[in-house]
């Protein structure tokens, strides 16, 4: 509380108390104001922020190209599930052309939960299996089918959900292999590269021989990239690091460009072929409103346009970061991509008491257990990012 009375002016901190709800006390800024690397809050104090709305400001806070065409829309407010809009199929169309692999099909929903909630019921829909896996502690999102798929906490358990827990090695083959062989699991769904695991980066041939095996038994793979697409690894999605081409994929986060909720489940051709000739049927009320699809039909102009410079950009500054946290944290274990960040300092309180002190001293890190996650964007610059060190550096003393 003493935290919170010190961040949020006493009247702010009420209400919010008393009317929003949330399963934990808010323990952010009162943020007034954002823009590029930075947010504002209501003491006139400003933060780089190195969390971003976990992958959602992957091209910075307020980023004018997306703002200005949002602010501009002439367009209707409102259309329809059931009507043709034309951005839609310019949207529909593009993501499809950037998509990994045979990804020809884009349904319309509003954020991450739901689009994975969506490829679930596809893949459980197109295999007429009931069966899913996971990789063990994962994070999917918050609906009950995200949530079982997932390991958090969760009221209420689906059956013939399996985890399949780290290393990912060898072992975890043949125990994958055990579980896909009778032939029932309709999909396994993973993060290429997961932000939700510390930043877990599986090697290259374990990723060839997970797909072999999901295609030899007729189970669908699923790519949740909607923490890890748009620039975060370093490639606009995780799953070229490893020429993966998914059955299923998820974006959110990051499409709308910071600036409007959107999301997206991706299927192949044969996948929606097969669904829209069945009894399933999936619409939603918000999915892909006008202004959303403005927005991510703007944050993929950006991507278009300026794409390559902007992953030049994350490459030079994951090498700056990787090398100066190594220097900084000697004793840590480091996962870097892109700017996907993980110190692992084995030490909760340790980690509390580097994000306090990186907080008072103007910079936003997010703890997470034992490891301290840092979620920069795309296209924060190398000066910004020497500031943020010197913040780290100091408050590891
Ligand atoms: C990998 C992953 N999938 C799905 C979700 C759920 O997205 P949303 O919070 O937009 O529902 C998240 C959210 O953090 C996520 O990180």
């Amino acid at each position: 509380m003493g935290l919170l009375r010190r961040r949020q002016s006493p009247a702010v901190a009420r209400n919010d108390r008393k009317f929003v709800g949330r399963t934990e006390p808010p323990h952010g800024l009162q943020v007034v104001a954002a823009k590029g690397s930075r947010v504002r809050d209501v003491r006139g104090r400003t933060f780089i922020d190195f969390q971003m709305g976990w992958c959602v400001g992957n091209l910075g806070w307020n980023p004018p190209e997306i703002l200005s065409r949002v602010q501009a829309f002439k367009g209707p407010c409102y259309v329809a599930p059931s009507d043709t809009y034309e951005p839609w199929s310019e949207l529909a169309h593009r993501l499809t052309k950037i998509a990994p692999g045979n990804l020809e099909r884009a349904y319309r929903c509003v954020g991450g939960s739901e689009a994975v909630e969506l490829a679930l019921q596809l893949a459980i829909s197109f295999t007429g299996r009931h069966k899913l896996i996971s990789l063990e502690d994962a994070y999917h999102g918050n609906t009950i089918g995200a949530r079982n798929v997932g390991s958090r906490d969760v009221d209420v358990r689906l059956p013939g959900m399996k985890k399949l827990a780290q290393p990912l090695d060898e072992q975890a083959l043949s125990r994958l292999e055990r579980l896909l062989a009778p032939r029932d699991v309709a999909a396994l769904i993973m993060e290429p590269i997961a932000m939700n695991l510390n930043v877990l980066i599986p090697d290259t041939a374990f990723m060839r021989r997970l797909v072999e095996l999901c295609h030899r038994y007729g189970t669908l793979m699923i790519a949740d990239e909607v923490a890890c697409g748009f620039g975060r690894t370093g490639k606009l999605f995780a799953s070229e690091h490893y020429v993966l081409e998914p059955d299923l994929m998820c974006v959110a986060k990051a499409l709308g460009g910071g600036v409007a909720p959107i999301a997206s489940t991706l299927a192949t051709a044969e996948i929606a072929d097969k669904i829209q000739d069945s009894d399933y049927e999936f619409y939603s009320t918000f999915g892909w409103m006008p202004l959303a699809t403005e927005a991510a039909l703007a944050t993929l102009d950006v991507w278009e346009s300026r794409g390559d410079e902007i992953l030049d950009n994350t490459a030079e500054r994951s090498n700056q970061l990787r090398r100066n946290l190594e220097a900084i944290f000697p004793d840590a274990e480091l996962h870097v991509m892109g700017v996907a960040i993980a110190l692992e300092l084995g030490d909760e309180e340790r980690v509390q008491q580097i994000e306090r002190r990186c907080r008072d001293r103007g910079l936003i890190v997010v703890p997470e257990e034992d490891a301290l996650m840092m979620l920069p964007a795309c296209t924060i610059d190398e000066r910004t990012v020497h500031e943020a060190l010197g913040i780290l550096e100091s408050a590891a003393r």
